[in-house]
């Protein structure tokens, strides 16, 4: 048996958590390759929306759903993701069992311009509060570079205590690989 890879892995959670209809939430689009896979696990009946602070990202993201047809699925908004709750319908906000956070920087974008723990956890206790029960939110995190290291302390030490009685909280990851590869935290609410 060969064990899943990282980003397999978060795929598969997604489509675990995930059925024709529901809401999901892409935190960072980048250059919309999750927003792509989740607007293909949403159906035609309901919604992504997705997050980026860069008009690169955004427009990225944008180019690649419509050269797929999937643009009416999709919302994606050039702002930070804890801006969530003010920019998703409240009448979509309790329909949301799924959200991805692929954190650190744009591949082939600017470097310096990096996900912050502050922010990522102010969005993961908006998405704690309205999502449904059962709802996962998946969390890659890159820590190769030095800021990627920081948030990876912040998020573990914050996610170690969350109260179990109102997530389980998962982390996924290899132990004996070279050169800090990305790894997994999945919360899923309560
Ligand atoms: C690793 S990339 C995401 C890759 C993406 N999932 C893809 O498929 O290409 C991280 C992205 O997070 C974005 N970002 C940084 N801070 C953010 C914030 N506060 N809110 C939303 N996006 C943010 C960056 O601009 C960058 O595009």
């Amino acid at each position: 048996m060969k064990l899943d890879r990282i980003l397999p892995f978060a795929r598969k959670l997604l489509m675990q958590a995930i059925t024709d209809g529901d809401i999901v939430v892409d935190a960072t689009t980048g250059n919309g390759h999750d927003t792509l896979y989740l607007t293909e696990l949403v159906g035609e009946t309901e919604h992504v929306y997705g997050f980026d602070i860069q008009e690169e990202a955004v427009k990225s993201t944008t180019a690649r759903l419509k050269e797929h047809h999937f643009l009416n699925r999709a919302t994606i908004v050039q702002k930070s993701h804890d801006s969530l709750q003010s920019e998703i319908p409240v009448s979509h906000q309790n329909k949301i069992t799924a959200a991805i956070f692929n954190l650190g920087y744009l591949p082939g974008g600017n470097k310096e311009i990096v996900t912050k723990p502050e922010t990522t956890i102010a969005a993961i206790e908006q998405l704690l509060k309205v999502m449904v029960p059962e709802g996962i939110i998946v969390l890659v995190i890159y820590h190769g570079h030095e800021e990627g290291a920081l948030e990876r302390d912040v998020l573990l030490d914050y996610v170690t205590k969350l109260d179990q009685q109102k997530a389980h909280v998962l982390n996924y990851r290899f132990l004996n690989q070279a050169n800090n590869p990305p790894f997994i935290i999945a919360i899923e609410k309560r």
